[in-house]
């Protein structure tokens, strides 16, 4: 959606206002962290958090990093190991990003996750962030606020080069002193792993917990599907389906669904919608398929363009044949 002009925030209460109800309104804002800027969307809202890839016109999903104010609010969201949670004492607020089970209670949008049963948390330490974090008072998705493909922005003034015109609000919140991605952690067995290096030293990890931490920077979700731990359907997925088989469930798009087991990813064909319902339709159609002992999921063609390219990509990822 093409906001046309972006409005600029003041880092002050009434810019944090201001940002607030652009958020509670499905919008997207970007802010400094310690890091890079984000670029900021209520993450219980799937239609907001559709707006982030088509403002980053990502071609691809990838989950995102939810920022919150605490630790406790933190774990209202995730299931955190006692490992992960002497991090997160010790490090949060900080450039540490932690990896751990998502509560399904914790009311995020699956886009959020890309539909993953995991959640990337983290609480950072920036003034602006916090403050606005406490006055929003619900969890933030923000991935850096560049368009894909681009170095992460540092200044409202890179956010502008990337995006003015394509969201709401960048606050004008000085420079990110880290100026490098968090550091982030997840737990492998009884071990620590590093899945991305960023802005908190691995080394500072390894001695404040007394023992190594495993290099997992292969699983990085950087291309999504490729991991075995992503969210696939169990139900085998027919692509470009006019109509569904009688024994088949039917994701459709803009049909309207006047079928039995059909689930219309937009029935105003909107692509931010269907976006927002990818993962949601595609998990309740899996379990149609299996409690109705159906033989799989028909989905219907949605357009190469926008956001339809990275629903594509799910999509087919999804169709793909199993390699276990
Ligand atoms: O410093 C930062 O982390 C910045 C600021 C804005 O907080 N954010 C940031 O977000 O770098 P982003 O979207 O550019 O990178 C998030 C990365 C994803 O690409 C993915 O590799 C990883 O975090 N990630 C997120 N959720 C994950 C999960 N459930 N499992 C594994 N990796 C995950
Ligand atoms: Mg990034």
């Amino acid at each position: 959606m093409n906001k046309d002009v972006t409005e600029i925030l003041p880092d002050s209460a009434s810019g944090i206002a201001r940002a607030r109800l652009l958020l509670a309104s499905g919008e997207l804002v970007a802010f400094p962290t310690e890091t890079v800027y984000g670029l900021g969307a209520d993450a219980r809202n799937g239609l907001a958090v559709a707006k982030i890839f088509e403002a980053k016109q990502r071609p691809s999903f990838n989950p995102l990093i939810v920022h919150v104010a605490d630790l406790e609010t933190a774990e209202e969201l995730v299931a955190l190991p006692s490992l992960l949670k002497t991090l997160a004492i010790k490090f949060w607020p900080g450039p540490l990003t932690i990896v751990a089970p998502l509560r399904p209670e914790a009311g995020i949008s699956e886009l959020v996750s890309s539909g993953l049963s995991t959640l990337a948390v983290r609480v950072p330490d920036h003034l602006l962030a916090r403050a606005l974090l406490k006055e929003f008072g619900a969890p933030i998705a923000a991935p850096s606020a560049n368009p894909s493909g681009l170095v992460s922005p540092t200044t409202h003034g890179h956010v502008l080069e990337g995006l003015n015109g394509k969201i709401a609000a960048v606050f004008e919140g000085g420079n990110c002193p880290v100026g490098l991605e968090s550091t982030i952690v997840t737990t492998s067995g009884e071990e620590i792993a590093l899945l991305r290096p960023g802005g908190l030293n691995a080394e500072t990890l390894r001695s404040s917990l007394g023992r190594p931490i495993i290099s997992q920077e292969a699983k990085t979700i950087s291309a999504p599907g490729q991991l075995a731990s992503h969210y696939a359907t169990a139900a085998p997925i027919r692509l470009n389906a006019e109509k569904p088989h009688a024994d088949e469930a039917f994701l459709a798009f803009g049909s309207e669904c006047e079928i039995e087991n059909c689930l219309d990813l937009s029935p105003e064909r909107n692509l931010t919608a269907a976006a927002a319902n990818l993962f949601s339709h595609l998990r309740a159609l899996d379990q149609m398929v299996r409690q109705k002992r159906l033989a799989g999921i028909a989905v219907a063609s949605v357009p190469e363009n926008d956001l339809g390219l990275a629903i594509n990509d799910r999509l087919r990822r999804a169709a793909a044949p199993r390699t276990s």
